[in-house]
């Protein structure tokens, strides 16, 4: 079969021949139709995470068909274990170290696969898992949202971002984002957001309270030193949810800040098979279609990751792997 595959990390991708993948006895063996770059993709080409082990074929989003014939999508969160709190020491993402959806086939254990939304065309039913399952998790779960309430989604352009902001739309909530680009909030709004802010602008904190407080819920995947101006944003007693740090480290966190104002900081990782489940269940109810900033062929998928690489998509960046 044809793969796209990291021989070495800072090295591009090389579409190439791998053996075809067997499927062990809980496996099965899917087809894909396309597959989704997450920023992950792009760090471990880069070699910013933990225990990389090359060649490898990297991607965690996948849609396809199985040998029987069923149309499916893949959870990409393996071993998440019993608890719904956290996941257990076993828990890791497809592609890498095993390997992952840029290619023609993937053998996948039956626990990860779920039917593909029927309103989703293969391109889009790639592009939701990973997002999908770790924005859910992030707003209704460690985040709590209720409809009732104010939050505050920030680098809109992200591709969690991106399909956070439609489910909390569905929810009912009032949404507000941030982005460094007015055509991205922009088009944030034709989707449903109330406002948006320029991160880029010192200070856009007080604007946000000012407009449009209190903010209940802050859902964030930069981190980085602009983290302080989300402790100012939410309102007191508020939860700020970190699913990432696109922008590295945060050097000064005001905890004086922190106690007085009694927030509530979480922590987010993906999601459990539950959880997967339940934001198809909003994804199927309300015909939820993730966003696709653009869709490339397979033997393109290094120009994907340049182009996630300076930020300039809204949404996500797609694969297709197949045109049958
Ligand atoms: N914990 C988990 O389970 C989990 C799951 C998925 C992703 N992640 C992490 O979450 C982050 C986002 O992932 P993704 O796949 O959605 O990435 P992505 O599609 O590449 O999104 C990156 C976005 O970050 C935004 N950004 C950059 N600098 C920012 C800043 N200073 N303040 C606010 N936003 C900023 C930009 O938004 P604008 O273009 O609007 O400026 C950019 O589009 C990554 O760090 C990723 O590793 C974690």
């Amino acid at each position: 079969m044809k793969a796209l595959v990291l021989n070495e990390v800072k090295k591009p991708l090389v579409l190439q021949e791998m053996p075809s993948p067997k499927a062990s006895k809980n496996q099965v063996l899917v087809k894909l139709m396309a597959a989704a770059l997450n920023r992950r993709d792009y760090w471990i080409t880069q070699g910013s995470y933990p225990g990389i082990q090359c060649p490898v074929i990297l991607g965690s989003d996948g849609a396809g068909i199985t040998e029987q014939g069923t149309e499916v999508i893949i959870n990409p969160g393996y071993n998440w274990g019993r608890q719904q709190e956290t996941q257990s020491g076993d828990f890791k993402i497809l592609g890498m170290p095993d390997n992952g959806t840029f290619a023609e086939e993937i053998a996948v254990p039956k626990e990860q696969l779920f039917a593909r939304p029927e309103h989703l065309d293969w391109a889009h039913a790639a592009a939701l898992p990973l997002a999908g399952l770790t924005a859910y998790r992030a707003l209704f779960v460690q985040g709590k949202l209720q409809s009732s309430q104010t939050v505050v989604i920030t680098g809109i352009g992200g591709g969690v971002a991106c399909i956070a902001l439609q489910l909390a739309v569905a929810a009912g909530a009032t949404v507000i984002v941030t982005s460094s680009s007015q055509a991205k909030i922009d088009k944030a709004m034709a989707m449903g957001a109330t406002a948006g802010f320029l991160y880029t602008t010192e200070g856009y904190a007080s604007q946000v309270n000012e407009q449009f407080g209190p903010v209940h819920l802050i859902i964030d995947g930069a981190g980085g030193d602009g983290y302080g101006e989300l402790v100012d944003t939410v309102c007191p007693g508020g939860t700020i949810v970190s699913y990432g740090i696109t922008t590295g480290p945060t050097a000064k966190l005001e905890l004086r800040k922190v106690y007085w104002k009694q927030l509530h900081l979480v922590g987010s990782t993906m999601g459990s098979p539950d959880n997967f489940a339940a934001m198809l269940e909003i994804v199927n109810k309300h015909k939820i279609e993730p966003v696709i900033d653009e869709v490339f062929a397979l033997s393109d998928g290094n120009k994907a990751l340049e182009k996630m690489n300076v930020s300039s998509q809204f949404g996500k960046l797609v694969l297709r792997v197949s045109d049958k």
